[in-house]
C-alpha cells in the first residue's frame, strides 16, 4: 500500500503544485521476497583514520569512552549495555569502513553463509560473538551479528529534566540546571549512506537485515530515490531509521549517529564541544522525517557525525509514507541547512552524467532538481 505526502509542513512546502504532490507514492518500493535474515538492532560502525589519538580525544569529548585500545585500534563504547558501538583503527588515510547489525538469531548467521559463502567467525574486541562479514552493493561492509554479551551500563543523568508548561508547572523550588558535560552517548543509532544505484541497495539492504521502508523520499517523477529503512520487530516499536540510503552521483558515507538523552543534554553537549574546540556542522535543530533533535559534527578527520533524541519509533503496523525529495524537508526547525550538505559534482561525475546512459542522466538531473530547490524561502 502506498500513502500520499504525510501533511508535512515547513516555509517553503507551499510551492508544491498539486500534481507534485500526487507523484510520491506512484512508484513503491519492492519488498522482494522473504529476507535471508532479520536484523534487530545496530551493532557497531567502523572507520579507519590516520591520528588515533586525536580520534581518540574527540570522540571522549562527543560522549563515547574507551571499551578497549588495542593499541592500533580503538573500540569505544556508550552508556548503554552493547560492548563496544565504534571501532577505530590505524590506517594511512581516513576512511569509513562499514557497520554491523545485531540479528534475532544465530540461524539468521547460518542461512546467510549457506547463501553467500560467507564464513561465520568471531567478532574481534570485547563482547564475543559470531558474525557474518558481507559487503553492499558498493563494497560497503556490513556484519551481521549474533551473540554479543551485553555490559553493565554507565551511570548518567538518565532521568528527564521536569518541563514547566504554561498550564502544568511540575517543577516547583526546583531551578532547571542541566550540567555542563558531555553529552553522554547512549548507543549507535543510524547511519546514512549515498550509493550508486538505490535500487540495487534497496534490494541489498531488505533481503539481507529485513528492513523496512519507513519513509521514501522520490523525484518529481514519483521515482524513489532515498529510504529512511528501519528495522523490523513485529509489534516491538523500532527507530524510525537504522540505515538511509540516498541516490548519489557516487558512493559515500554521509554521516553517523549517537543516540542521547533529550534536549538539554544535547545544548550541554554542544557547549561542552565548543569549548574543547571541535568543528560544528549543523544544529540544534528537529528533524521532520524520524523527529529527531539533532546536532552535527565533523570528527577531526572530516567524518559528519550526529547527536540526537526524542526520535520516532514505529511498529510494523506503520504503513510506509512517500514523500517528495528537498532540501527543504529535512529540517521542522533550527539553523538553515549549511551548503556543505549537499555535495558538488566532481569533474569525473560531470563526465559521467554527459556520457553516461540516458536512464542514469535523467534520474540524476531528477534529483538535481529536486535538490535546487530552495529549502527555506530565504536560502537559496
Ligand atoms: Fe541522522
Amino acid at each position: 500500500m502506498t500513502l500520499p505526502l504525510d501533511n508535512i509542513v515547513y516555509p517553503g512546502s507551499e510551492q508544491y503544485s498539486h500534481a507534485e504532490l500526487r507523484a510520491p507514492g506512484t512508484v513503491p518500493v519492492d519488498l522482494g521476497e522473504a529476507p535471508l535474515a532479520r536484523a534487530i538492532d545496530t551493532a557497531y560502525i567502523r572507520f579507519a583514520v590516520p591520528d588515533l589519538e586525536k580520534q581518540r580525544a574527540f570522540l571522549e569529548d562527543f560522549g563515547m569512552r574507551v571499551a578497549q585500545d588495542t593499541g592500533s585500534a580503538l573500540y569505544m563504547r556508550g552508556y548503554g549495555s552493547a560492548p563496544y558501538i565504534y571501532v577505530v583503527q590505524q590506517a594511512d588515510r581516513p576512511r569509513f569502513l562499514g557497520a554491523g547489525f545485531v540479528v534475532a538469531q544465530k540461524q539468521d548467521l547460518d542461512r546467510v553463509a549457506a547463501a553467500t559463502g560467507a564464513r561465520i567467525e568471531d567478532v574481534d574486541g570485547p563482547g564475543g560473538g559470531r558474525r557474518v562479514r558481507l559487503s553492499d552493493p558498493d563494497g560497503f561492509a556490513v556484519d551481521l551479528v549474533w551473540g554479543r554479551q551485553a555490559v553493565e551500563r554507565l551511570p548518567t543523568r538518565r532521568e528527564r529534566l521536569p518541563v514547566n508548561l504554561p498550564q502544568d508547572k511540575p517543577r516547583v523550588n526546583t531551578p532547571q540546571r542541566p550540567p555542563l558535560e558531555a553529552s553522554a552517548v547512549e548507543r549507535f543509532g543510524h547511519y546514512v549512506l549515498m550509493v550508486s544505484d538505490f535500487d540495487a541497495s534497496w534490494q541489498w539492504y531488505r533481503k539481507h537485515l529485513g528492513v523496512l521502508p519507513s519513509d521514501v523520499q522520490c523525484t518529481g517523477s514519483g521515482r524513489p530515490v532515498l529510504a529512511f529503512c528501519r528495522l523490523d520487530l513485529g509489534a516491538r516499536p523500532a527507530d524510525h531509521h537504522s540505515v538511509v540510503l540516498a541516490q548519489g552521483l557516487h558512493a559515500t558515507y554521509m554521516h553517523s549517529a549517537y543516540e542521547t538523552l533529550d534536549l538539554d543534554a544535547i545544548g550541554q553537549g554542544q557547549q561542552y564541544l565548543k569549548q574543547r574546540g571541535w568543528r560544528h556542522f549543523w544544529g540544534i535543530g528537529r528533524h521532520i522525517l524520524g523527529s529527531q533533535l539533532f546536532d552535527y559534527w565533523l570528527d577531526p578527520h572530516g567524518f559528519e557525525v550526529e547527536h540526537y533524541a526524542d526520535g520516532d519509533v514505529f511498529d510494523n503496523t506503520r504503513p510506509t509514507q512517500y514523500h517528495l525529495m528537498d532540501r527543504g524537508g529535512l529540517w521542522a526547525w533550527g539553523d538553515d541547512v549549511p551548503a556543505g550538505m549537499v555535495a558538488k559534482p566532481t569533474l569525473a561525475e560531470i563526465a559521467r552524467l554527459l556520457f553516461g546512459g540516458a536512464t542514469w542522466r535523467q534520474k540524476m538531473l531528477e534529483i538535481k532538481q529536486a535538490m535546487d530547490r530552495a529549502p527555506r524561502p530565504w536560502l537559496k
